[in-house]
């Protein structure tokens, strides 16, 4: 018979992707989304007549709610995306992020713990929840470091990092105290279609479209290890089918690159997709620093390559090609995001970085 699953966060950017995926291959998806900033019913569209997609506004952190759905749905799996995800909304309101990741997580933990605890067999071993995680609660690497596997040691620096690195902790110790059979996912930045234009390269595209400056932090030299956002759900989906009760898995895209590279290198695609006169690179502009900004993240993915048999399926190049092209083509879903919340961030985080 197919799965039920509560996904939690399913209208954001990756949850929404795994929601797409989850109902391609047939399985029942319960969504519980706050639909905060990040969470837009526009990236479920296609399902919206769809019976088996049963989209709920609501907050992990609601017991009750959360109480209700499992007593009715009944579902195999937990799969929680739900998140403050920004680091720079971080920077600007901590306690957000404490709310919903650190608070949030463990009331959904404690409930779904109580109802799992009731469960007959086997609904009761099978059933999974699974967290998933940010490779930036490891800290950050210098130039020659390893990059991050398992057992590297928790660092986070920034409020977001630290309040994903508390969730995991809570996850992990539901699993050692109460048995819940738990799943962790550390993975490194994603991209794709769909993705909130705060994060650097749908902010990146937009901006350069629109004539305006591209800010990039410091000297553009921070490297991060770029995920298709696929490419990820594709690698949660297996964890929940194959993965080891209690064991977490790095998930990363072997595609580590400087920001500026990054940036440079959206220019170029748009300059050959939608040529300007006076070059996209040339509104490249250094801003003021991100404070505590991590220097370099990368993922050692041995293990789920290893042990699963997963890999990546996009290469970094065409996959942002991809995106890039995604963004042209979705004018009317980038007129719903752009807000006047959206303006009024735009303003609060780069109107003083100058
Ligand atoms: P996102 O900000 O696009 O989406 C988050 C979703 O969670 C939104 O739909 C929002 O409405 C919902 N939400 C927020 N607070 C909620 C609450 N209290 N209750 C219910 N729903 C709530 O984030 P994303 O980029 O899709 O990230 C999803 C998950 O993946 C997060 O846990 C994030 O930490 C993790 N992650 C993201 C990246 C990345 O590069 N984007 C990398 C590693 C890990
Ligand atoms: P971001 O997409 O916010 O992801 P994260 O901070 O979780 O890695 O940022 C990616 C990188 O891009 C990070 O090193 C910060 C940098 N950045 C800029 O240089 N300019 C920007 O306007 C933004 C949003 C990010």
């Amino acid at each position: 018979m197919a799965k039920t699953l509560l996904v939690t966060g399913g209208a954001g950017f990756i949850g929404s992707c795994f929601v797409l995926q989850a109902r391609a291959r047939g399985e029942r998806v319960i969504n519980l989304d706050k639909l905060t900033y990040a969470g837009n019913p526009d990236n479920l569209a296609s399902l919206v007549n769809d019976p088996d997609h049963i989209l709920v506004q609501g907050d992990i952190g609601n017991a009750e709610l959360v109480g209700l759905l499992l007593s009715q749905y009944k579902p195999d799996a937990v799969v929680n995306f739900a998140a403050e995800s920004h680091v720079d909304r971080s920077i600007i309101d901590p306690e957000a992020f404490v709310r919903t990741n650190v608070l949030g997580t463990s009331t959904l933990l404690r409930v779904v713990k109580n109802w799992w605890q009731n469960l007959d067999e086997p609904a009761r071993s099978s059933f999974r929840f699974l967290h998933v995680s940010t490779d930036e609660v490891f800290g950050a690497l210098k130039p020659g470091d390893p990059a991050f596997c398992e057992t590297t040691p928790y660092s986070p620096n920034s409020p977001y990092s630290a309040s994903k690195a508390a969730s995991d902790h809570l996850v992990r110790a539901f699993h050692e105290t109460y048995k819940l059979p738990i799943l962790i996912t550390n993975c490194s930045n994603n991209y794709g279609p769909r993705q909130f234009p705060e994060k650097l390269i749908p902010l990146m595209i937009l901006n350069a479209l629109d004539g305006n400056a591209l800010p990039v932090y410091g000297t553009g030299s921070n490297i991060r290890d770029w995920l298709h956002v696929e490419d990820h759900c594709s690698a949660i989906a297996l964890v929940l089918e194959k993965g080891l009760v209690g064991e977490s898995y790095n998930i990363g895209g072997h595609s580590e690159r400087t920001n500026l590279e990054v940036v440079k290198t959206i220019c170029a695609i748009l300059q050959d997709e939608v040529p300007s006169p006076t070059r996209y690179a040339d509104q490249i502009t250094f801003v003021e620093d991100r404070p505590g900004h991590d220097f370099r993240y990368a993922i050692d993915c041995s293990k789920i390559e290893r042990e699963l048999g997963w890999k990546p399926a996009h290469s970094f190049d065409t996959g942002l090609a991809d995106t890039v092209r995604w963004y042209l083509a979705n004018e009317e879903w980038i007129e719903n995001v752009r807000s006047g919340a959206y303006l009024d961030w735009i303003d609060s985080n780069y109107g003083h970085r100058g």
